[in-house]
């Protein structure tokens, strides 16, 4: 029994990998992520200058997640695009993840990573917008702008990470550009935004950055994330690769995945809660049952769910 897995014909020796986001953006942190079980190493979305971020508290953990705002904190594309050799030894698909500013950075950073060690390019169209901007992937025009201007960029797999869409015309309309544009994976979902925790003592919300306004993470997004997976399974079957992410904390957690249609998923509120060790129990968790219920590989189980 295995839970190897291909995301666009790169192989996986796990299906469970880190999401980018948490403990991914110094040298150090995503060396950690390579001696780990994580299945992948997947890097946090860069833009062309490095960032500080917002101001503090941006990320505060919730009974059941965490709600974020951290102002795409990064080191800037180059160091990533550095970084791939030095990860190259680890004999594990190597992920960037780009998150422009503007239509023209897209383009620079993925170029930049076309030409580096990393093996699949997630194009985060999910990203903390500009003031007054819809996030990209909520603008069909300027998604189809940055897909036409990165798809034809080189060898390497192009991947769309979405936000959660909440009506299946959304769905279909960017299945559509996926097949024109010939992307090779979706990752669904980034965190869920605009949010408001409130602490009812202070009087306050629980975050500084946007009055308190946060991408909502963790178990709360589960059942959102899965039925963006299905969505897009539904109308694209086998066509592409799928990682799901969102909620995702134990092996039962990725068997739910699974049977939507997911290829692998990704971790990010756990991890950060829970440190790398998450990866091998949660892949320990998931391989148990597989074998409980008689599957033989992820190939087997994918796709399955029924219906009443
Ligand atoms: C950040 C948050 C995201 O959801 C994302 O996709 C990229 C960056 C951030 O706030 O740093």
């Amino acid at each position: 029994m295995t839970t190897k897995t291909k995301i666009a014909d790169i192989e996986f020796d796990s299906y469970i990998c880190n999401a980018s986001g948490p403990l991914d953006s110094t040298l150090e942190e995503l060396k950690d992520i390579a001696d780990s079980k994580s299945s992948a190493i997947i890097m946090k979305s860069c833009t062309i200058e490095p960032r500080e971020g917002n101001p503090e508290p941006r990320y505060v953990r919730l009974p059941l997640g965490s709600i974020q705002s951290m102002g795409l904190p990064n080191l800037g594309y180059q160091e990533y695009v550095d970084f791939s050799p030095q990860l190259k030894k680890y004999k594990k698909p190597i992920v960037a993840s780009v998150a422009g500013l503007s239509i023209e950075d897209y383009e620079k950073m993925v170029n930049a990573f076309q030409d580096s060690e990393v093996d699949l390019i997630e194009v985060n169209l999910s990203c903390p917008n500009l003031e007054g901007k819809p996030q990209l992937a909520y603008d069909l025009k300027q998604t189809e702008e940055v897909l036409r201007r990165v798809s034809s960029s080189g060898k390497k797999p192009i991947g769309l990470k979405f936000p959660p869409f909440h009506d299946l015309v959304h769905h279909r309309q960017m299945a559509y550009l996926i097949e024109k544009y010939k992307i090779g994976f979706i990752t669904c979902i980034n965190s869920v935004g605009n949010t408001l925790v409130i602490d009812p003592e202070t009087e306050m919300p629980v975050i500084k950055p946007k009055k308190g306004f946060g991408r909502l993470c963790g178990d709360y997004i589960k059942p959102i994330a899965l039925a963006n997976v299905r969505a897009f399974y539904e109308v694209l079957g086998d066509k592409i690769s799928i990682f799901g992410v969102g909620g995702v904390k134990t092996g039962t957690d990725a068997f739910e995945f699974l049977l939507a249609g997911a290829d692998a998923v990704q971790v990010a509120t756990a991890f950060e809660k829970e440190g790398s060790g998450c990866f091998s129990r949660m892949t320990s968790e998931l391989e148990e049952i597989l074998q409980r219920k008689g599957y033989n590989s992820i190939k087997e189980a994918k796709g399955k769910l029924g219906h009443l």
